[in-house]
């Protein structure tokens, strides 16, 4: 779906109405080229044509991000990377935290995967209504030990700039140490903190690092998918 398709300027892009469906999309719309991408094939992406439709598609994605925010989703859900990923879970339990809408959740059940989702729906006024599946009502610190019997792996995708994410990992380190974390977002930046990045361990993980590689972001953010844990001389912090 091209919701700028008789879009010639940033006032007609500006204008568009955009309604996200609640369908996970096969990929991210993507209307900027990787300036990287454009060297490589040998063009300059200084030329005026190219730098005027890179801005135009900056602007694309600029609202794009923004009425998918509105919808609920921050980590960008697509079958692209959603599929292998749910082959890399195979038949093992996941929970996710701070689940939001449950974008994920929804994408992960489709493919039959046994996850529960929690979230303490603090946003929730802020943008969008309903989730799109079941997740319950919990804050996430007590959702480790509320579901630490039912977890093989815990995801948590986009959380926000605070101590929360920094207490999940420590909280899952005392009680299930065994459980890896996947974790979506900037590495530094808009999501988790400081507390985090120290002391978060990646875990090498050949197929879990295939799909991550599929997964895409918006223009300027640079957010990810990461396995890991919490590292071993951090245990008694
Ligand atoms: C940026 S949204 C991310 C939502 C979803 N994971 C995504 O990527 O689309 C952050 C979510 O964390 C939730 N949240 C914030 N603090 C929380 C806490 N202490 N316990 C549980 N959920 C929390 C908010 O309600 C919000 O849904």
């Amino acid at each position: 779906m091209d919701f700028f398709k008789n879009t010639k300027n940033l006032t007609d892009i500006h204008a568009v109405q955009i309604k996200i469906p609640d369908e996970v999309p096969d990929e991210m719309p993507k209307y900027t080229a990787d300036f990287m991408d454009m060297l490589r094939s040998g063009q300059s992406p200084m030329t005026d044509e190219s730098f005027e439709e890179q801005m135009l598609g900056h602007s694309k994605e600029y609202r794009l991000k923004e009425a998918y925010n509105m919808a609920g989703m921050y980590a960008f859900v697509s079958w692209r990377w959603v599929e292998p990923f749910a082959e890399w879970i195979g038949n093992r339990k996941v929970l996710e935290v701070m689940a939001g809408r449950g974008w994920l959740t929804y994408a992960l059940r489709q493919k039959g995967i046994d996850i529960a989702a929690t979230d303490n729906f603090s946003w929730k006024a802020r943008e969008w209504v309903e989730t799109l599946t079941q997740v319950d009502e919990a804050d996430a610190i007590e959702s480790i030990d509320i579901f630490k019997e039912e977890m093989d792996i815990l995801i948590i995708a986009w959380p926000y700039m605070d101590n929360t994410a920094y207490q999940v990992m420590k909280r899952l380190n005392e009680v299930r140490p065994d459980v890896p974390i996947v974790y979506i977002g900037e590495m530094g930046g808009c999501t988790a903190d400081d507390d985090f990045w120290g002391s978060f361990e990646i875990i090498h993980d050949e197929k879990f690092e295939k799909a991550a590689s599929l997964y895409q972001s918006w223009f300027g953010i640079h957010d990810n998918l990461y396995l890991g844990k919490m590292r071993s001389d951090r245990n008694e912090s």
